[in-house]
């Protein structure tokens, strides 16, 4: 039976209040093989691991810094997200790359920096409208995805890649069934070539999936899953699209 991950990024979202959301999702999220991981803002992560007790779901950060300590005002590293009650951590969200600067190189520094903290890693990768517009998408991605894999041997199956093409993130504009096919089965691929055939890496999408799209998107080849956004705010949003993860 297949497994698949669905990761709830909030964003720059939710207050101590929202918490009994985090409730909502996870006593309405269960399933013997599927995963659910609920990535709050920093804040709130140590509240919500004491407040959640449900095995099919885990937290996750948004973002650490590369290194484990020091005079780094207003960061995190990933020893503080582990300390906190995650598992994983989103690296290289567009919105970070856009907004913070941040380069692949950057990325697997801290990447580094949260396998050695013992977490998982969800690298997100994809390509900008005027990227695809151009036709680079697989060497935009391809230069993403290089930069994490071959993964070092404290990286060994922990890794996940969300395929996430920025025209899609937020704005309701899902990629077609076969942009996702063709971009998967290439991740796919890169990651067969890099690594031990025995690591089979998720590989997510993510870009507005809602309930209506899901069905759809978790059909298409080597789609484990999905990183969703808004609709991960609310339980009655995002449930229906854990339920439509193909048994
Ligand atoms: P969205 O965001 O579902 O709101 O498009 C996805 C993401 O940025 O991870």
């Amino acid at each position: 039976m297949t497994h698949y991950l669905l990761v709830a990024n909030w964003k720059m979202n939710g207050l101590a209040g929202d918490i009994d959301e985090a409730i909502r999702i996870a006593d309405g999220c269960t399933h013997p093989n599927h995963q659910v991981v609920i990535c709050p803002p920093a804040p709130l992560l140590s509240r919500m691991s004491t407040i959640l007790d449900h095995e099919n779901v885990h937290l996750g950060g948004q973002d650490c810094h590369s290194s484990k300590s020091g005079a780094h005002t207003g960061d995190h590293s990933a020893q503080m997200l582990a300390d906190a009650g995650a598992n994983y951590v989103i690296l290289g969200h567009s919105e970070r790359r856009a907004f913070h600067h941040e380069t692949s190189e950057l990325i697997n520094l801290k990447a580094q920096a949260a396998w050695q903290a013992g977490l998982t890693v969800i690298i997100c990768v994809g390509e900008s409208e005027s990227e695809r517009l151009e036709g680079r998408e697989t060497e935009i991605v391809g230069d993403q995805l290089s930069a994490n894999i071959p993964v070092p041997e404290s990286g060994k199956g922990r890794l996940v890649v969300a395929y996430e093409p920025v025209w899609a993130i937020g704005t309701g504009r899902v990629a077609e069934k076969a942009e996702i096919a063709n971009m998967h089965q290439f991740i796919f691929q890169f990651c067969q070539r890099h690594l031990a055939s025995e690591d089979s890496i998720p590989i997510l999408y993510g870009g507005s999936v809602n309930a209506t799209n899901a069905v759809d998107i978790f059909s298409v080849p080597h789609v484990s899953g999905a990183l969703v956004g808004g609709a991960s705010l609310k339980a009655k949003t995002f449930n229906p699209i854990f339920h439509s993860l193909p048994n």
